[in-house]
């Protein structure tokens, strides 16, 4: 069964607590933190204070995606404040491997994750590393952008590998997620769909993650 990881970049920020145990109860698996450094991406958005305020309130794990240079700076923090994945781009690290290995030694989950443009044999080499893999459909730094057709092949690539090498990790994929692109990539291999606005956007949350959830049979 694919998972579903509502991202609260489009929740409302007002009542994020409330935000975050509608989900829970409407059938989410993980709670996705979107970080934005404004450096790495043209936006600004939540820091380890607010993974920190949030972790209380919710049972489900925090999958922390940061989109941020020099993450190495951070991990430690954003580990402490209660991340339970913590998800970085290739493209921000110099040394991946250290970053995923320093990931890993603060006892979380260690993802990594890849832009639209930057193709899938730059993160072949960490496949074996990571607790999981993160293909941006959408280019990172908002919520509500079209997804991106080209990134399926992405997908199957990734799943391909796994096959082939006989590896465990998770297959997570976020931006303009709704049923029709879930669909799509549930059936190339995602495992995790991360989904904003279809979620936080829509008045019936059970609803809406119902039928991002049963897209995979339409
Ligand atoms: C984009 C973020 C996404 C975003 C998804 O940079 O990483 O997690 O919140 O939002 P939707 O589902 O609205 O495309
Ligand atoms: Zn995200």
């Amino acid at each position: 069964m694919v998972k579903i990881a509502p991202s609260i970049l489009s929740a409302d920020f007002s009542k994020l607590k409330n935000e975050i145990m509608e989900v829970e109860h409407a059938g989410a698996d993980y709670i996705h933190v979107d970080v934005m450094d404004g450096h790495f991406v043209p936006n600004i958005t939540i820091g380890p204070l607010v993974v920190d305020a949030i972790k209380p309130v919710t049972t489900l794990p925090l999958d922390v995606h940061l989109m941020i240079e020099n993450p190495d700076s951070y991990i430690e923090t954003f580990a402490n404040a209660g991340a339970s994945i913590i998800t970085v781009h290739q493209e921000a690290c110099k040394h991946l491997h250290r970053t995923i290995q320093l990931i890993k030694s603060t006892g979380k989950k260690a993802g990594v994750s890849i832009n639209p443009a930057t193709p899938v044999e730059m993160i072949k080499e960490i496949l074996p590393d990571v607790d999981l893999v993160l293909i941006m459909t959408v280019n990172p730094g908002f919520g509500g952008q079209s997804f991106i057709d080209g990134t399926i092949q992405k997908i199957e690539q990734i799943a391909k590998w796994r096959k082939e090498k006989n590896l465990s990790f998770e297959i997570e994929v976020d931006g303009g997620i709704n049923e029709h692109t879930a669909k799509e990539c549930t059936k190339s291999g995602a495992d995790i769909l991360v989904a904003g606005s279809a979620i936080f956007g829509k008045k019936d949350r059970a609803l809406a993650i119902e039928k991002i959830k049963q897209a995979k049979n339409l």
